[in-house]
């Protein structure tokens, strides 16, 4: 098999993949998919994908996802366009750590994020937290607690404020609020990674203790530093990660189109 060439980014929360995504065969996919379900979250540096490349590549992974709340590449529905101008005010799209579209039934596995026009390097990172670590570092009663609980998110957490000024430009401000409840443990492959989204979670669903004191470590647990990794977007990168993988925008003053496809 051909081995792709990999390297682990700090904390070893995600890793980088060596690859030419445009030349990409059967055999290297399959190669991908095994290292997505390993670390995570991947990364793919200066690819450059046309937008045609870019779905092509996506779909081997999964049905394309729709998000109503952001607006659609122009040519190619099923890819969102988030942008950010310099005279924007408010929060970027998507800061603080979630996993996205949780509060749906079925929310997207996998999600690709290609950056189109990017402000200088260190401005408008994307922060990764890895939840194979953050699973594994969590105190065994905290484990046996979990295990069979489920965390009710909704799409009004305190996340949906991030999307306020992308809804106002395409009118689709006041959606109904829409929520859903997940097992707060997932199995990949046989290890074990918690299922949360910081940014969406407000309860969990029959469980009489405290329930704000679990949802608050759980939160703060899963964002800790030790398992997180700032990513630097140059123009042309491309990363992939599932629902083992939190993700948060930074905040940053510039000019940045990204591109997103998510898939189920
Ligand atoms: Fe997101």
């Amino acid at each position: 098999m051909n081995k792709l060439s990999i390297e682990l980014s700090e904390n070893n929360v995600g890793c980088y993949v060596k690859t030419d995504l445009k030349t990409i065969n059967d055999v290297e996919i399959q190669e991908i998919k095994k290292l997505l379900n390993k670390y995570a979250v991947l990364f793919f540096k200066e690819q450059n994908l046309s937008p045609e490349e870019y779905m092509r590549f996506a779909s081997q992974f999964g049905q394309p996802a729709k998000y109503p709340m952001l607006k659609p590449h122009r040519d190619y529905k099923d890819i969102y366009v988030i942008e950010r101008k310099k005279s924007d005010k408010g929060l970027s799209f998507g800061e603080g750590a979630h996993l996205d579209s949780v509060y749906m039934n079925n929310p997207p596995r996998f999600t690709f994020l290609q950056a189109v026009d990017v402000p200088e390097e260190g401005q408008g990172n994307t922060l990764f937290y890895n939840q194979f670590l953050a699973y594994e570092a969590l105190p065994n009663e905290i484990k046996t607690k979990i295990e069979n609980l489920k965390g009710i998110f909704s799409s009004k957490g305190k996340i949906a404020k991030t999307r306020t000024l992308r809804e106002a430009e395409h009118g689709t401000s006041n959606t109904k609020e829409i929520k859903s409840e997940h097992k707060l443990v997932q199995t990949i492959d046989g290890r074990k990674a918690i299922y949360s989204s910081p940014g969406h979670i407000v309860g969990i669903a029959n469980y009489t203790s405290d329930q704000n004191e679990l949802i608050e470590f759980l939160s703060s647990h899963q964002t800790k530093k030790e398992f997180s990794f700032s990513f630097s977007w140059k123009k042309g990168d491309l990363a992939l990660w599932s629902s083992a993988s939190l993700h948060a925008a930074t905040a940053f003053n510039g000019d940045r189109k990204m591109f997103r496809i998510t898939v189920q």
